[in-house]
């Protein structure tokens, strides 16, 4: 195939350009009808390319023509067999997953630390989740990957699991060993899902983890926009081999998915497509020297700790994304909230996720020189404070499952103060956001671990979705008797 093409950008360049009275959605009619304020941020030309589904332009879910080649030189450029395109973000391309490869009451063996769209794919689906608890690296103070030992056993334990999925790469860009996990699952005749909403980019450049399609997976959700050019919640899902049934899939995309489509999104994949094709390994090429030199000042200062490879006791510590940094903060006697409350109001540098002791920061083929000198120079200034040391964040709590996600869902409720949902069963995914792994799961029994956690987060400053009380004061629990 021929990469330089653009097949669903330039038929849309076309469209755009083309004179016709315009009496469908959207009703700003190419711009004509925008807000004044809104086109003096956004200019007119992008409303002239936001288009609907015309007749040249395809259709999401029937693609035939601009879309389906827009698809096809994803999946040659990405490695897949067959590539859809996603305009709600990795989240819809994780959930279809789900209701792709099990059906209500069947077991799907998951990480503990999956993004709150694997619990939202698994109430939508009514599966039962067997999670495996990540390795932590106690010096780290972080959740990594699982361990093909452990991805064994579970399978072992659940010969009738109907799937496993792995987050590859973590939000810290943490891998496991998912050649040999994928191995293991293929030995067992099950599918293996991946979330690699961080990982997009590695296929472009040897330097980096294996890709998961690389590694053996069936089906992969990259989101495209994280990492690469595209726009935000522009995202992929990608497939191979035959233990995926691909129109169970397409089907399950089409419940999750917008019936209309932004097209700017669209076009923002076959974009970013293009460009990893003909520059993704020269751009990730500075991109990499980028982070190494960002990681060799950073070292020099004192107090701060970097996370590499070479630090890594767990085996569940396979890999490391290069481009990831993480930066421990906790020797400065600040939390990660505050070091990014300075860093962001005071010094002009903002990360993408602050924890309890880290920052970590998403390097990318956007960055400059200048964004990495600011950044050193930012850690520069940033002194010790007499603060007291911060305790490490407990792992994350193991809450006995007792009913499915989809059963505490709907199950009756009721709201009780945070001190007294204890050894209740939750129905709501809470989660610190990001990085969105929750610490209460509906149908998991509250312990008191995962509240002083909660409290924890609260009291740094961070940010806590999915309770219904936004004040976080109260649960939303399944009603007693
Ligand atoms: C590990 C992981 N998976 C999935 C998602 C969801 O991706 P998206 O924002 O593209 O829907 C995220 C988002 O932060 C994530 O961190």
């Amino acid at each position: 195939m021929n990469q330089s093409n653009l097949p669903l950008l330039n038929a849309m360049q076309a469209s755009a350009s083309r004179q016709s009275a315009p009496f469908y959605a959207p009703g700003h009619k190419r711009g004509k009808g925008t807000p004044q304020p809104l086109k003096e941020l956004l200019g007119n030309q992008v409303f002239q390319a936001d288009l609907p589904e015309l007749p040249e332009l395809d259709n999401l879910f029937a693609p035939q023509g601009v879309i389906s080649q827009a698809q096809q030189l994803a999946a040659e450029a990405f490695g897949a067999e067959e590539t859809w395109f996603l305009v709600n973000g990795s989240t819809a391309g994780i959930m279809a997953a789900i209701l792709a490869t099990c059906d209500a009451g069947d077991k799907i063996i998951v990480p503990r630390n999956v993004h709150r769209s694997v619990i939202s794919g698994l109430i939508l689906s009514g599966a039962m989740p067997i999670f495996i608890y990540p390795e932590s690296d106690p010096a780290w103070d972080l959740a990594g990957s699982i361990t093909p030992e452990a991805v064994e056993t579970a399978l072992k334990q659940h010969p009738d699991a109907k799937a496993v999925m792995v987050v590859y790469p973590t939000y810290h860009g943490v891998c496991g060993d998912l050649t040999s996990i994928a191995e293991i699952v293929h030995r067992h005749h099950l599918p293996l899902l991946v979330d690699e909403a961080h990982g997009a980019h590695f296929a472009f450049h040897p330097h980096f983890p294996i890709s998961a399609l690389a590694a053996g997976a069936d089906l992969t959700v990259q989101s495209t926009h994280k990492v690469l050019g595209a726009m935000t919640q522009a995202s992929m899902l990608h497939c191979q081999g035959n233990r995926i049934d691909r129109h169970r899939l397409s089907q399950s995309l089409q419940l999750l998915q917008s019936t209309s489509p932004s097209y700017l999104l669209l076009a923002s994949l076959d974009a970013a497509r293009q460009q990893m094709a003909f520059q993704g390994k020269a751009l990730l090429e500075q991109t990499l020297q980028l982070a190494e030199h960002a990681k060799t000042q950073l070292k020099k200062i004192p107090h701060l700790k970097i996370l590499e490879p070479a630090t890594f006791a767990t085996p569940g510590f396979f890999a490391l994304d290069p481009t990831r940094l993480t930066v421990c903060v906790a020797n400065l006697g600040m939390t990660g909230y505050e070091a990014d409350e300075i860093l962001h109001t005071q010094l002009g540098v903002t990360a993408e996720l602050p924890t309890l002791r880290q920052l970590t920061f998403i390097l990318s083929i956007g960055n400059t020189h200048q964004d990495i000198n600011q950044l050193i120079q930012s850690f520069l200034k940033l002194s010790p404070s007499p603060h007291l040391p911060i305790s490490p964040s407990p792992n994350l709590p193991i809450s006995p499952a007792t009913i499915s996600p989809r059963e505490a869902f709907f199950a009756p409720a009721e709201m009780v103060p945070l001190e007294q949902a204890g050894d209740r069963i939750s129905t709501e995914i809470v989660c610190p956001y990001p990085p969105g792994v929750p610490v209460l799961v509906p149908g998991e029994i509250v312990t008191t671990a995962a509240l002083n956690y909660l409290q924890q987060v609260l009291q740094a400053g961070g940010t806590i979705t999915g309770c219904s009380d936004p004040d976080c004061k109260t649960l939303k629990v399944v009603k007693n008797g």
